[in-house]
Formats: structure tokens, sequence, C-alpha cells
């Protein structure tokens, strides 16, 4: 009996044992796996146009980031943010390096020719940054006067039309000063080697809020669509972020991110 017993107890005890081990594994490994088995989706952006996207910290944060923090989660899949220069979003779309570019980028008919693009979930204007003593008042002053240096960041639709000829209603190509992103462009104007930046409006405002003596002018610049672009061959995983772009959009999710970032003036 007392035998019995005992081997009772040693099996018990070997049985909780190894349910303690089962129990470990399963808490510790379980979600390591899931994690693991989940699709990344790989975005590309640059990260110096706030408030779309721009770094704090070692974060990458803003519109952009969390619009599609919000797709990813809707698909399952892990968000990972690439920071690189804007005029290697596309590309680097296109060859398949990145799954998706997200950029604040504005559809143009020359990129449609190139990549496919979401639904567009924000729209942005053209606008002037200047220092706050400058005699520009307007776009027709900076045409006026010839000699102007405008700064814009490279491929980006202010480089497109600030480089276009005066005819078609640009400043000309010689004008133009071209930066690697949209705070080097603000740099320069502080510095006084170019008199304004064109940048799209709402970076406008936070460049200004950021930096002492600068303005913005509104300009009569039509209003651009943001959209995230795709490689024209990846149609399935267009498809799938545009069904969970649209809901996001549908439910006021999209508008609550652009509402916490961008306050009504
Ligand atoms: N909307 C403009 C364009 O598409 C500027 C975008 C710049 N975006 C950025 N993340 N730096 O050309």
């Amino acid at each position: 009996m007392k035998k019995t017993f005992k081997i009772l107890a040693a099996v018990l005890a070997l049985v909780m044992v190894l349910a303690a081990f089962a129990a470990c594994g399963s808490t510790e490994n379980e979600p390591a796996q899931t994690e693991a088995q989940k699709e990344t989706l790989v975005m590309a952006t640059n990260a110096e146009f706030p408030p779309y996207e721009y770094h704090e910290g070692d974060a990458i944060v803003g519109i952009d980031a969390e619009i599609a923090q919000l797709i990813a989660d809707k698909l399952g899949m892990e968000l990972k943010i690439e920071d690189v220069a804007f005029d290697s979003i596309i590309p680097g779309v296109q060859s398949g390096k990145y799954d998706m570019g997200m950029a604040g980028m504005t559809v143009t008919d020359e990129r449609l020719e190139t990549v496919n693009f979401s639904t567009s979930y924000a729209t942005g204007v053209q606008a002037v940054i200047v220092k706050e003593d400058s005699a520009i008042k307007s776009v027709d002053d900076i045409k006026a006067d010839g000699s102007m240096k405008i700064g814009v960041q490279t491929s980006t639709t202010g480089d497109i039309y600030a480089s276009d000829t005066v005819e078609n209603g640009g400043f000309g190509e010689a004008n133009v000063v071209k930066y690697d992103n949209g705070a080097l462009a603000v740099q320069a104007l502080v510095s006084g080697k170019v008199d304004c930046v064109i940048i799209d409006n709402e970076p406008a405002k936070s460049y200004v809020a950021a930096n002492e003596g600068l303005k913005v002018l509104e300009t009569e610049y039509v209003s651009e669509d943001y959209a995230i672009c795709f490689a024209k061959t990846n149609t399935e995983l267009q498809q799938k972020v545009d069904g969970a772009l649209k809901e996001l959009i549908a439910d006021g999710s999209v508008q609550k991110v652009i509402d916490k970032y961008i306050k009504a003036d």
C-alpha cells in the first residue's frame, strides 16, 4: 500500500513537471510563432514629411505610418517601414524591394505609367514657404523677379511644378535647387541659400511651426490626391490593401488619424 502510494506520487509529480513544461512552452512559444508566421508588409517612405511621416526618437510616426499600421492589422500582417529617399520609392516598389510606397505621394499621370495607386486617403496642395520679412507675397512675385532660387525636394510634385518652363507655369529648371528631403530645403531657406521652398501645405505648416521667422503663402495650385503605390504586377496585394483601406475610410478610422495630426485652423 505504502509502495503503491509512493509510485503514484512519483508518477503524479512527473506528470505535473511535464504539464508545467508543456504550459511553459506554449505560453512562451506560441506568440513568437504567430509573429514569425505573419507575412510582412514592407512600406517604403521618406520620413521627412511631417505630419505624414517623421522621426520621433527611433520610431517613424505620422498619418501614413498609422494608417499603414491599421491596414497591416486588418490584414494580419507585420508592418515594416523603410525610410528611403523619396525618388527611390517608386523604383524600389517596381522592382519588388518594397511591397508598397506610402509617403504623402500624389497620384500623377506620369507616375500612373509606372505604378498602380490605391484609393486616395488624403489630399494636399503645394504651398510656398518664405521668410517672414520676404518681399515675396505670391507665386507671381517669384515669376516677376525671374532670378529667385526655389528650394524643393527632388522628384516631388513641388519639384515638377517649379522646374517646368515659365511658359508652362513653372520657374525654369535653372532657378530650382533640389534637396534630398523637405527638411534640408527648409534649412537652405533659413540660411538664405534659397528664396522660398515649394512643398505640400501640411508639411509646410509643420516646418514653419518648427522654425522661427518663416511663413506659408497660400497658392492657387490644384488639390492633389495622396495614395499608396504598388508595382503594376502586384495587383493581389494592391486589392487586399485597397480593400482594407476602403473599410478604414468608411468607418471613420482614417479621418480619426488625420484629425489627430492635423488640427483645423
Ligand atoms: N506630394 C508630393 C509628391 O507626391 C510630395 C511627397 C513627399 N513625400 C515625402 N514623404 N517626402 O510628390
